[in-house]
């Protein structure tokens, strides 16, 4: 999967945003170990704070589907802005994908990060078992 198959990836799921209230669309695609791809978008919410960013719509659906290892995540916005992921979703990034890439494209072409670059002091709390 190269990285702007995935970026094409993020774009469909872009297509999906639900942004009636900032009329700014997300899109993320998340590229699991297992080679499973899963597409998010921001879905806003007229109680501002009840919002989802199109990372977390991602991760989580992958998570809820028995995924816990990711290899990158793909982030696009309507803007053709970079779209750097927001501090929760770098919290939520160093959580399951650490060691991940994120890609992210602009009028420039692509660009890759690590999550560990754009979050170098995540909170992490040891876990002894896994559940
Ligand atoms: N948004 C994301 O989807 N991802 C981010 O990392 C930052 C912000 C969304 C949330 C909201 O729907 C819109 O962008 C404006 O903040």
């Amino acid at each position: 999967m190269s990285e702007q198959e995935l970026i094409q990836h993020a774009q469909r799921g872009m297509e999906q945003a639900y942004a009636p209230y900032s009329n700014f669309r997300v899109g993320a695609a998340l590229l699991a170990k297992s080679g499973n791809i899963y597409l998010g978008c921001n879905i806003e919410n007229s109680s501002y704070g009840a919002t989802n960013c199109a990372e977390r719509t991602a991760i989580f659906k992958a998570v809820s589907e028995g995924e816990r290892e990711f290899e990158a995540i793909a982030i696009v916005c309507s803007n053709g802005t970079k779209a750097y992921p927001c501090g929760i979703c770098l919290q939520v990034m160093s959580e399951f994908l650490p060691e991940g890439k994120v890609i992210l494209e602009d009028e420039n072409g692509i660009q890759t990060y690590k999550v560990s670059e754009l979050l170098p002091s995540a909170f992490r709390l040891d876990i002894s078992e896994s559940c």
